[in-house]
């Protein structure tokens, strides 16, 4: 039986240290030293020291929301896998849509990141999903594929048991427009289909895979009573504790 994984990804927010922490510090009141459940904070990077700090005593893992594929030197304003591990980082959110589609990486780019992140030591939150007009198209799978393949491409099966995938379907990121439970597992059993021919059964029943895309407290335990969804990667819901901490429950 796979745990579920409760990921919050705050994105830009919030402004001001004083509420990140006050966030973290909600949310671990609320998970106190329960570890049915795993879950993870992903803060703007500033944050990440001082939340590692809070979250010390904690079973709640700390993440960031990208990183370099390069061990240090010439990339302004980025960080490096080693960079995250100093500062306490445990998981690091690799190819977000929002970083795919409006950033353009790559899924060679996003691949480089992931073999960089593993390296490290670092548990990869790697996000896939397909736009609205993908969708329409029928090409769901197809696209969902070419993402895995590209991005996974050169990893060995041992260490892809470790990698946490996060099927984030674009048209459901902050639109407030949830993939149904049928839709969620439809892609989830697709994409598990494709780690046991690339990888084996017994790899792809380890792997962990987030649904992600306007998970709320109210919708949360439909959607992670299916098979094959297991845990959320969550965004705007995360930014309020008790929000947050109902999502939580719901994977108990
Ligand atoms: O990475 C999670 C995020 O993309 C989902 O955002 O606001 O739809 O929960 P949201």
């Amino acid at each position: 039986m796979r745990p579920l994984f409760i990921a919050g990804n705050w994105k830009m927010n919030p402004n001001t240290e004083a509420d990140a922490v006050a966030l973290a510090e909600a949310v671990k009141a609320g998970v106190g030293q329960d570890h049915a459940v795993r879950v993870a904070l992903c803060p703007p990077s500033v944050y990440l020291h001082r939340l590692d700090s809070a979250l010390s005593n904690s079973p709640i893992g700390v993440g960031a929301q990208n990183m370099h594929p390069e061990p240090s030197g010439a990339y302004t304003g980025e960080l490096s896998a080693a960079m995250l591990v100093d500062v306490g980082c445990t998981h690091v959110i690799l190819g977000h849509s929002e970083r795919r589609h409006g950033l353009g990486e790559t899924d060679a780019f996003i691949n480089r990141k992931l073999h960089a992140a593993l390296k490290a030591g670092l548990i990869p939150i790697l996000c896939i999903g397909e736009t609205l007009e993908e969708r329409e198209q029928g090409r769901t799978e197809a696209v969902v594929a070419s993402q895995l393949d590209g991005s996974l491409d050169g990893l060995e099966a041992e260490p892809m048991a470790g990698v946490v995938l996060a099927y984030e379907p674009v048209w459901a990121i902050g639109t407030g427009r949830t993939a149904t439970p049928e839709q969620a597992q439809e892609v989830h059993a697709f994409i598990r289909g494709r780690l046991a021919e690339k990888f084996s059964e017994a790899i792809a029943a380890r792997v962990v895979i987030q649904y992600g895309g306007s998970v709320k407290a109210d919708n949360a335990a439909d959607l992670l009573a299916r098979p094959d969804i297991d845990g959320a990667l969550v965004g705007g819901a995360s930014l309020k504790a008790p929000g947050f901490l109902g999502i939580i429950e719901a994977a108990r």
